[in-house]
């Protein structure tokens, strides 16, 4: 009887905790997501711009930008890929510097370095951001050449 209950109660044990990492990623997520639109979609668009936004925007789609790291960041494996990019934009939005970015020439020479959010963001937040913007960007089927096209 003894060995049935500690059973269940391991199991009990096992279930709970199963369900609070699930649900740790989930606040992870949407954490992340409401920091992008608060600190970052005003400049970077989520959808992939009209004929009509294309000459208006402040700076590169999201979806472009995500693009251009993934494709920009060497690594062995997706884990270490994961991180790099992570620590790839985490740098970035405190120190933005034409000698480290991974987007084409004529993004900045478009839209000019992106500003430091050093005041305005900490790490923490913009890990959260970076691995929310991982997962979620570019679309699968992104043609990001058409959307380049219409950019420039
Ligand atoms: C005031 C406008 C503005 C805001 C706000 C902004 N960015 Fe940017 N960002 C830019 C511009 C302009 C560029 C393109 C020039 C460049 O790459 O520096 C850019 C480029 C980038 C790049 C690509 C870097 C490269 O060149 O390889 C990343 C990554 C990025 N932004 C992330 C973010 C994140 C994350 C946030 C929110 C925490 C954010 N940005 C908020 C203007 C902004």
């Amino acid at each position: 009887m003894k060995r049935i209950i500690l059973f269940i109660s391991l199991f009990a044990i096992f279930l709970t905790s199963c369900n609070q990492s699930t649900r740790k990623k989930a606040t992870v997520e949407h954490e992340g997501k409401a920091l992008f639109y608060r600190k970052c979609n005003v400049c970077h668009i989520d959808t992939r711009p009209t004929k009509e936004q294309a000459p208006y925007l402040l700076a590169p789609p999201i979806m472009g930008v995500m693009y251009h790291v993934k494709d920009g960041i060497k690594a062995d494996n997706p884990a270490d890929k994961r991180k790099k990019a992570i620590a790839f934009i985490m740098d970035y939005v405190h120190n933005p510097d034409s000698t480290k970015s991974l987007c084409e020439a004529h993004a900045i020479k478009r839209f000019g370095i992106m500003p430091s959010l050093k005041a305005s963001t900490t790490q923490e937040e913009i890990r959260l951001i970076a691995n929310y913007l991982y997962d979620n960007f570019p679309p699968a089927d992104l043609d990001h050449e058409g959307m380049e096209k219409e950019m420039h």
